[in-house]
Parts: C-alpha cells; sequence; structure tokens
C-alpha cells in the first residue's frame, strides 16, 4: 500500500518509468526529473512547514524539520527518494549545525525501511554512485569537523567557502580527512554567488541534479539568483505561531521580493496522508535561467 495518495500528478509526459514498482507503489506514482541545462545542475529543493508556513521552533534539541512533521513517516520517505535521485544534496552551514552529529545525508537515513529500494533505484536503475555527495556551504569555515559525516571514508563530502573560511577549516584539521575536500571561492561579504557553486559541482563533481535541503538563508539566496527549477514542501498540520522575541524562519529567510519579481511556480503534483499535503512545484516557465 502507498505511504501517500495522489490526488493530483501533471506530470506526464514521460513514458517509460522511473521508479522501480516498489517505490512506485509506496509514492503512488512515478518520478522524472528534468534533465539538466549545459548552463548548471538542474536544483530541485524540499522543505517541510507548518500550517502557517514555520519551517524551525528554534528551540534548543527541537529545531529541526522532523520536529515540524512530527518524523512523518511519508515526509521521511519523500526525502529519502530525493536523495536518492539526486547526485548531490546543498545544505548551508545553519542547517548542519542543527541536527545530531551522526546525522547522514544519506537516502537510507532519511527513511531505512526503503533502504534497499533506494540502493537498487539510485545504483542499478539510474546508475549512480552509492551515496549522493553532500555539499557544505559555509561563509565563516566554523563547522564541527567531529560529525560523522566527515568521517565516513565512503561517503563524500565537500565544503564550500570561503578564503577566510578555508584557513578556520585548515586550522581545524580539514585536511587529515580523507573524504572531504575544501574548496574556496570568490565571496562577497562572506556570501558565495549560488551560480559559482553550480558552476564548480558541475564543473569539478559531474552534478547534474542537485537536491537543496535548505536552510531557508542558502535557499533564499538560491532563489533569489533564480537557479530553484522545482520545489517539494510537505504541509504539517500543526501551527507553530510566531511573537516578537523568537524569529521563527519561514522557507525564505534574508531575501524578501516585491511584487513582479517574486518567483511563481505552478503544480506538478499533490499527495496526501493523514492530513498531512505533499506538494511538488516547478518554477513557471520564463522564469529564472
Ligand atoms: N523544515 C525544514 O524543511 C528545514 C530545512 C532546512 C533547515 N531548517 C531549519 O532552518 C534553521 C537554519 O536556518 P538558516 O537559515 O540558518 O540555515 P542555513 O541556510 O542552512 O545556514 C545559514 C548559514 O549557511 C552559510 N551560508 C548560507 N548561504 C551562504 C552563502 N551564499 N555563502 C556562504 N555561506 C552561506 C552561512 O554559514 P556560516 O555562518 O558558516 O558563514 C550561514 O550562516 C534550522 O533550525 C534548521 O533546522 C528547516
Amino acid at each position: 500500500m502507498g505511504l501517500v495518495r495522489t490526488l493530483i500528478d501533471r506530470d506526464r509526459e514521460y513514458v517509460e518509468s522511473a521508479l522501480q514498482q516498489k517505490l512506485r507503489a509506496l509514492y503512488d506514482g512515478d518520478l522524472h526529473f528534468r534533465r539538466s541545462s549545459t548552463a548548471r545542475p538542474f536544483v530541485i529543493a524540499n522543505f517541510v512547514s507548518t500550517l502557517d508556513g514555520v519551517v524551525s521552533f528554534e528551540m534548543k534539541g527541537l529545531s529541526g524539520g522532523s520536529t515540524i512533521s512530527g518524523s512523518n513517516p511519508a515526509d521521511r520517505f519523500i526525502m529519502g527518494l530525493l536523495r536518492a535521485s539526486a547526485d548531490a544534496i546543498v545544505v548551508g552551514a545553519g542547517t548542519l549545525r542543527d541536527v545530531s552529529a551522526k546525522s547522514l545525508w544519506t537516502p537510507g537515513y532519511a527513511y531505512p525501511d526503503a533502504k534497499h529500494l533506494y540502493k537498487e533505484y539510485r545504483v542499478n536503475a539510474q546508475h549512480k554512485p552509492e551515496y549522493p555527495l553532500l555539499v557544505i556551504v559555509s561563509g565563516s569555515g566554523r563547522l564541527e569537523l567531529k560529525r560523522t559525516i566527515f568521517r565516513t571514508p565512503d561517503i563524500p563530502a565537500v565544503i564550500i567557502t570561503t578564503s577566510t573560511g578555508r584557513d578556520e577549516l585548515t586550522r581545524r584539521g580539514a585536511a587529515k580527512l580523507g573524504s572531504v575536500e575544501v574548496h574556496a571561492l570568490k565571496s562577497s561579504g562572506g556570501s558565495i554567488a549560488p551560480r559559482a557553486i553550480l558552476q564548480l559541482l558541475q564543473s569539478q563533481f559531474g552534478v547534474k541534479t542537485l537536491l537543496h535541503e535548505g536552510g531557508p538563508t542558502l535557499f533564499g539566496q538560491f532563489l533569489a539568483a533564480g537557479v530553484v527549477d522545482e520545489f517539494f514542501l510537505t504541509l504539517s498540520p500543526q501551527i507553530a505561531g510566531r511573537n516578537g522575541d523568537a524569529t521563527r524562519p519561514a522557507v525564505v529567510q534574508g531575501v524578501s521580493f516585491v511584487p513582479g519579481s517574486a518567483p511563481w511556480f505552478e503544480m506538478v503534483s499533490l499527495k496526501e496522508k493523514a492530513a498531512y499535503l505533499y506538494l511538488r512545484y516547478r518554477r513557471r516557465r520564463g522564469q529564472g535561467t
């Protein structure tokens, strides 16, 4: 039986199945992504938010996405499926700092029950390496390198940072970590341009499909640069609220759009399960490049 039920599916341009039968059954449908252009990787993003648009309670030990989703199995399954579909996953340093030191950005870590199905889909059907490349973006380089993700030789990681960040990471011993590469890129006030990140990932790591897992600061910059092609959003049926002394981030922080330049999306699919909605949007044609 499916983990979700499909209410709308407008992704009808493909004849052949992308997902194997068991994954198709769990997702109640297929999942295709458009090819990347020659200019940059295809970028998909994935978030979970409350009904009032909050993505983090910003409370110690309770600020991750699983508190927002109530550790919803279908949300975790879709997260794993998107990871299994991507060549690389990008996260900002704020998101990394907020998760347990043991966290891994692998499909099976998101949803262990489908670990073997993800592997079969990823390795046998898509001919990708077992694990996607993890990409961490940090201006400061102030990252805790004792984390499991930096000490698991099978899972490659790259830290994209500034020259100041690279010095900080060197000081912290990054050069001794076998599976971690550090790349310094030009920045403006500590901020690296999303297009420069994409260009590096495409040219040096052969990334064609990139999954953006946030957080809101990094995601806002990708949106503002016009490089987000698809947006998956789980709408979790709880309300977090806000008051003056707590900044509870929405999907985008640090960037505000105005009517006329705000990005618009069209719906690709809508799924549901037990009061949760699983939305998939694609950037409207003519917006971004
Ligand atoms: N509900 C969800 O789906 C979801 C998803 C993701 C995250 N979150 C939550 O969001 C919160 C974190 O929010 P956040 O906005 O701080 O996260 P973030 O975007 O992951 O992290 C911000 C940090 O990333 C680095 N960064 C971002 N853009 C950069 C750029 N262009 N160039 C260089 N460095 C850049 C900077 O690191 P340095 O400080 O090292 O310079 C910056 O301080 C957490 O509570 C997390 O759990 C929720």
